[in-house]
């Protein structure tokens, strides 16, 4: 089993989302001895945005791309290798002016690649990244599972599913900036959902 593992806090050591995140790859280690984890932190190694550069890149055919713009498109084809080869993927996802974090979307926008990891086809979306797991450890100083308020989860879900990625798991520590008990209530509850997540 390969495990993915990416983080997008933007903190080092203090981030929940990570050490939760962490916490379901040592669970899927033990459940299964011998599975291989890549860890690719968002923030550690920034990947570009996707601008206009970066499309006229894409848009390019291979043969006639300069050096810059191959290079543009060999650094998504990383990323897109990454998940392709991954049978589980796990996300530390914490919640940033109500959105995901900056980094993630330019992860997501780089693994989203027509003909790669989704095609249309007469029947609409196929997403071709397929059988795999996916766990998202989302963190939050706030409430907002299961709100209007809560875009993270519906848009991550609906990207998800586009490429294919339709075993997801949601992990939620939720309340993480309304005192020291709530915190260790969020912390308490998204390991007791973090080993049934990996148990189901
Ligand atoms: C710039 C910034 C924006 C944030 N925006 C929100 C928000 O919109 N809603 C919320 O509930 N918490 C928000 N938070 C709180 C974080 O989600 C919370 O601290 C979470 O634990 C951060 O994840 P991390 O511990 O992995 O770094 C924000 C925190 C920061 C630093």
């Amino acid at each position: 089993m390969n495990i993915l593992q990416i983080n997008s806090s933007a903190r080092r050591e203090a981030s929940h989302s990570t050490r939760l995140a962490d916490r379901i790859v040592a669970r899927l280690k033990n459940a299964v001895p011998g599975a291989t984890l890549t860890v690719r932190d968002l923030n550690r190694t920034p990947h570009p945005i996707l601008d206009e550069a970066a499309l006229g890149a894409l848009f390019t055919p291979a043969n006639q791309r300069t050096a810059e713009q191959a290079a543009r498109v060999a650094s998504d084809d990383a990323l897109i290798a990454e998940i392709q080869a991954a049978d589980v993927v796990v996300l530390g996802v914490p919640m940033y002016n109500f959105g995901v974090p900056a980094p993630l979307k330019n992860w997501i926008d780089a693994i989203s690649r027509a003909g790669v990891t989704f095609r249309y086809t007469e029947k609409g979306p196929e997403g071709l990244l397929k059988r795999k797991k996916v766990y998202v450890a989302l963190t939050r100083g706030g409430k907002y599972r299961n709100t209007p308020a809560d875009t993270q989860v519906p848009y991550l879900r609906t990207v998800f599913t586009f490429l294919g990625l339709t075993d997801v798991h949601f992990v939620y520590a939720e309340g993480l900036s309304m005192g020291a008990d709530a915190e260790q209530t969020a912390l308490a509850s998204a390991y007791d959902q973090i080993d049934e997540a990996v148990a189901a």
